[in-house]
């Protein structure tokens, strides 16, 4: 009977996602360097979770921080931050709560475009939307992923028999950041559905294709769904440690892991056991390898921040376009406010949000890719990573906006 239950309790802590009940998210403004060292000392000592910056070596005067604080170390980080002096409010009184309320649409598993969808639900899609706009799409598998799953890539863009030149941009690099692979979701579907009505996308399709790899993390992301609503990393092993997953946006070859970025496997910003080590980074590498010549620009979708970043991040030293990146980020960043007022930050990584070496965004950057962007989409941290269904469609309408903007600028200077 004892051992029954024992199996029991292994199966449900096997099993069960883990849950989030009594769980807060605090926000911290260091206002000194001691401020710094507590929240690093909290970060080193105490399991809590870091929602922004990525990690706790990432902090930094005057910058706000976000993090996760399980229920049973609230008392001890209370503690701490009080005698630190340090503003501190309460963004989530309720992780638990929050992760239940931003589903709002859950009744359904069907697909849609505003609402979130699982990794099954995704790669239906790719097919069913695929096969119903054969005309403007077609797929291709660019690799598998480490637990094996494929990685889909689609290629919109009128079939006219020439090279095309092209953009790249992937959405789902990170797991817990799921309005990203909404994004993916939904532009696919505005560009074929605003094709032939819509005179800009119709240029756009006409005289270029996006390739557009819906989801890059599929391990991770699946297993946000499956396990912990707040995994970010792959979901590879490292040898020698207990950790899993590496952070794939530090496993780029661009100063790969000298800032911003660990040599720690149980860190979330561990930057891998060298340069690709995940077959994720390498599959999208060597995709972007062997489309040089066509890819001019490379945008990637994360969350939250509301920010439009360029190279680099790696070093402080401004990129060789700067100038022209920062006038098309700010033309972007203007149409996508003129629908909503969502404001953005835009600018290059290292400065406008924080250094941090082995992007993909600097790696394309160095390449050759011209036009290289971070996008970090909604919020300011008032829901984080938990946005609601409810803000999809906004969040995706507007930062078509932008998009379509960057596009046009690629278009008439290649
Ligand atoms: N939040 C993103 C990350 O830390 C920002 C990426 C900016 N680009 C970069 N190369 N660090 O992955
Ligand atoms: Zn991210």
């Amino acid at each position: 009977m004892k051992v029954l239950l024992l199996l029991g309790l292994v199966a449900v802590a096997l099993c069960e996602p883990v849950k989030f009940v009594g769980d807060k998210v605090l926000r911290l403004t260091p206002g000194s360097e001691e401020h710094v060292t507590i929240i690093k000392e909290i970060g080193d000592k105490i399991k809590v979770d870091f929602w922004r910056p990525d990690s706790a070596d990432l902090v930094t005067i005057g910058k706000t921080v976000d993090i996760h604080v399980p229920a049973a170390q609230l008392d001890m980080v209370y503690t701490i931050l009080h005698q630190s002096g340090m503003e501190v409010t309460v963004m989530l009184e309720n992780l638990q709560a929050a992760v239940e309320a931003q589903l709002d649409k859950r009744a359904t598993k069907a697909h849609g475009y505003t609402k979130y969808n699982d990794w099954a639900t995704i790669s239906e899609w790719v097919s069913s939307i695929a096969a119903a706009n054969a005309d403007l799409i077609s797929t291709q598998v660019i690799g598998n992923t480490y637990e094996g799953r494929p990685m889909h890539l689609l290629t919109i863009g009128k079939k006219t028999g020439s090279a095309k030149p092209a953009i790249f941009m992937d959405c789902g690099f990170h797991a817990r950041e799921w309005i990203s692979p909404a994004f993916c979701q939904w532009f696919v579907n505005e560009a074929v559905t605003t094709y032939g009505t819509d005179s800009e996308m119709t240029t756009l399709l006409d005289s270029m294709d996006f390739f557009v790899l819906p989801v890059f993390n599929i391990d991770g992301y699946a297993y946000s769904w499956s396990n912990d609503r707040m995994w970010r990393k792959t979901r590879s092993p490292n040898s020698g440690s207990n950790c899993v997953g590496t952070d794939p946006n530090r496993n780029f070859d661009a100063g790969w892991c000298t800032v911003g970025a660990s040599s720690n496997p149980c860190s979330e910003t561990y930057c891998g056991s060298s340069i690709e080590s995940e077959i994720e980074s390498k599959n999208l590498a060597n995709f972007i390898r062997s489309n040089k010549a066509v890819v001019k620009a490379y945008l990637t979708v994360h969350s939250y921040s509301q920010m439009l970043l360029f190279p680099y991040s790696y070093t402080y030293d401004l990129a060789a376009d700067h100038s022209e990146l920062l006038s098309v980020s700010r033309g972007a960043t203007s149409a996508l406010t003129s629908l909503y007022g969502t404001r953005y930050t835009a600018g290059p990584g290292a400065a406008t949000i924080y250094p941090a070496a082995g992007g993909s965004d600097d790696w394309a950057y160095d390449l050759g890719v011209r036009y290289s962007y971070t996008f970090e989409l909604r919020d300011e941290g008032f829901y984080g990573f938990l946005l609601p269904e409810s803000q999809i469609q906004p969040t995706c309408e507007e930062t078509m906006l932008a998009i379509k903007y960057i596009a046009t600028h690629v278009l008439n200077n290649p």
